[in-house]
């Protein structure tokens, strides 16, 4: 029997990234829309979950991708809704690989050292990634701050983030390189996730921070978020800090997408979002 996978896209286009993953991940088929929304989803979700016996079921998979997080999650309630008794098949979340790469970047950072009573700040955490990147920190009992341009936004961000984990992070307004440097003066680990080819810190921001035990960095494209680290970066050791790259925990990041992928087809009933992704990342590090 084929194994099928639903890719419920949030935007116009369904990602091409995610179908490829999808395919590398196992699927025989992928069938992609675009533009899918709570209101619109229920005859495809519907149509997964009646046409394959019990036994069978766990062949069809769904995927919620998409830039917007936020519209992601919706759409996860909107699909968890239409499913009753046994009438239900696997789902995973990643808007803009947001589960996928937080959980990978902060596996690679647990595995560094402990997090633990730690302060954290997540650089331009307003985006996907940032978002869950701060709930992985906050759950592993740091205590987390998600910067942003504009307060309001990172005020945003946290309280999206504490209604749907329960997480209490810290909303700070740091509009530019300098205020984020000070943002960090006392933290014990950053994680820059902010928008590609952004620059958020100069290197004299942390190199000489005494409180700073490791830094990663979600951005692949230079210029990267943190002056003077580099994509490559695997545990390096740089002044002292422990530093992960973009393209240095990238590589857990597209394992564990496609060992997600795998696992929708185990069982009819898997649920994969932040913490199951990152119960899988931790398996994997
Ligand atoms: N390594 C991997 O495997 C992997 C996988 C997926 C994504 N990524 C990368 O991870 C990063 C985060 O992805 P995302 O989708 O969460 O990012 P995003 O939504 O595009 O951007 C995150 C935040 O960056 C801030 N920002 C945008 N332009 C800025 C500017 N000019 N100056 C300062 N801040 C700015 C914004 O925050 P405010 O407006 O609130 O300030 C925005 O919310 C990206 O660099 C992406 O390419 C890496």
């Amino acid at each position: 029997m084929k194994k099928l996978l639903f890719q419920l896209d949030t935007d116009a286009h369904p990602a091409a990234f995610d179908a490829v993953v999808a395919y590398d991940g196992g699927a025989d088929h992928v069938i992609g829309h675009g533009g899918v929304t709570p209101d619109n989803v229920g005859p495809l979700v519907e149509g997964a979950i009646f046409t394959r016996a019990p036994k069978d079921k766990k062949n069809t998979a769904l995927f919620i991708g998409g830039s917007d997080l936020m519209a992601g999650q919706e759409l996860l309630k909107a699909v968890k809704k239409k499913f009753f008794a046994d009438f239900r098949v696997s789902v995973m979340l990643d808007s803009n690989g947001s589960n996928t790469t937080a959980a990978a970047g902060v596996a690679k950072l647990a595995l560094s050292r402990a997090l633990q009573g730690k302060k954290a700040v997540v650089l331009a955490g307003t985006g996907p990634v940032g978002k869950r990147a701060a709930v992985l920190l906050a759950r592993e009992g740091a205590r987390v701050s998600i910067t942003s341009r504009s307060l309001s936004r990172a005020e945003q961000a946290c309280q999206a983030m504490k209604e749907r984990f329960g997480v209490e992070l810290t909303p700070i307004e740091a509009v530019d390189n300098e205020a984020r440097g000070a943002a960090i003066r006392d933290a014990h680990i950053v994680f820059a996730t902010g928008a590609a080819a952004v620059k958020l810190l100069e290197s004299r921001h942390w190199r000489n921070n005494r409180t700073l035990e490791m830094m990663a960095d979600a951005n692949a494209t230079p210029p990267l978020g943190i002056d003077g680290a580099d994509m490559m970066d695997r545990g390096a050791e740089r002044d002292g800090k422990i530093v992960w790259g973009a393209i240095g925990f990238g590589t857990l990041k597209l394992a564990l997408h496609r060992a997600c992928i795998a696992k929708l087809f185990e069982s009819n009933d898997v649920i994969l979002d932040a913490e199951e992704i990152f119960a899988i990342a931790k398996t994997m590090v």
